[in-house]
């Protein structure tokens, strides 16, 4: 077992490890004596998983209850945010209580944001169950919901007091959204290690994954050390994602967050080559790499068709937009430019 301990507004840690999930009871135990346990989980991971849990905290004597949302990005809305509230209310859940979200990074962002809401503030864990989750939505603490305007436009930072990332859950994980997670992974090689992107690049990565996921996890971990509040290093780790959120919208989130952040990736790379933006040409490395990881590296929108949802993305404000340019494979930079400019780039 690995554990990457994150020093933030709270400080916490990352477990990594094949059957971390049984240390779920021992350590609510330990963290919250007497804390009863909210589930939230969704209806393709709580058939899965949720009886083992709850079977293991009755095993330690700890109350708990359940909420089942239906699966999908739909479900990372208010509506669905109010009910997980209203129904810890019912239950009369205190704020001394522990809200344990269970599945991907829609359960992550909607658990999160309940967590920071409810009575002010309750105890958070997460526990993820995909790839991508694992390396990216669980960690660092950005939570939200989906309005009709945007995708995470509704948020609070709310980092989690303890994170159990368990390997053996991505065994019931559909190759697709194996997949998903591996445009995370690839990105964080982009950003900052080339050698993990080498290790990813084949696509054959199923015998080191306690390794890669840790690996991200201590990137991450750096980043938000330094910039929690994304005010700046931050955006690095949202390379790509300018165009997929633009992409996740424009196909009313038919397209999935990590296939839109493929393209995303491989389109501000193409852009950044030809424009002179990078020091070392990327665009066909990044390319191969996500072919062989079974993952789309264009989409049939065009960049046209996408800039008016880029215009509404946080990171664009005052009439400029950062991107994120990748100058080689391990390092990108941000670089912040006229909404105008942006448009002469991409149409
Ligand atoms: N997923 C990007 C971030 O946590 O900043």
């Amino acid at each position: 077992m690995q554990t990457v301990s994150v020093s933030a507004s709270k400080s916490y840690d990352v477990l990594i490890g094949k059957g971390v999930r049984t240390l779920l009871a021992e350590k609510l135990n330990a963290l919250f004596p007497g804390a009863k346990a909210m589930i939230v989980s969704d209806s393709h991971v709580a058939p899965l998983h949720l009886d083992a849990l709850e079977q293991m905290l009755d095993t330690f004597g700890i109350r708990h209850a359940q909420y089942v949302f239906p699966a999908g990005e739909s479900s990372k809305a208010p509506q669905v945010l109010f009910d997980l509230l209203e129904t810890l209310a019912a239950q009369r859940f205190s704020r001394k209580d522990v809200l344990v979200a269970l599945g991907g990074g829609v359960t992550g962002d909607l658990s999160g944001l309940a967590a920071a809401l409810y009575m002010r503030g309750m105890h958070l864990v997460q526990m993820p169950t995909t790839l991508l989750s694992m390396v990216d939505s669980s960690v660092g603490g950005k939570t939200a919901v989906n309005l009709k305007h945007g995708k995470n436009l509704a948020g609070v930072f709310n980092q989690p007091e303890l994170v159990l990332c368990d390997p053996d859950y991505l065994e019931t994980l559909p190759a697709s959204d194996f997949a998903d997670g591996m445009a995370e992974v690839l990105k964080y090689g982009v950003i900052a290690d080339e050698a993990l992107f080498e290790q990813c690049k084949t696509g054959n990565v199923e015998n080191d994954l306690e390794t890669i996921i840790t690996r991200c996890v201590s990137i991450k971990r750096d980043v938000v050390a330094e910039d929690e509040f994304d005010t700046g290093k931050r955006a690095l780790l949202n390379f790509g994602h300018t165009l997929a959120h633009a992409i996740e919208a424009q196909s009313d989130y038919a397209f999935s967050h990590g296939k839109a952040v493929a393209v995303g990736m491989a389109r501000i790379a193409a852009l950044a080559e030809e424009n002179g933006f990078c020091t070392r040409p990327c665009h066909a490395r990044i390319a191969a790499a996500l072919e062989n990881n079974g993952l789309p590296t264009d989409c049939a929108f065009s960049n046209r068709e996408l800039f008016a949802h880029i215009t509404a993305d946080k990171k664009c404000a005052g009439g400029k937009i950062t991107l994120i340019l990748p100058d080689r494979i391990g390092s990108c930079y941000t670089e912040t430019i006229a909404i105008d400019k942006l448009r002469e780039l991409l149409t």
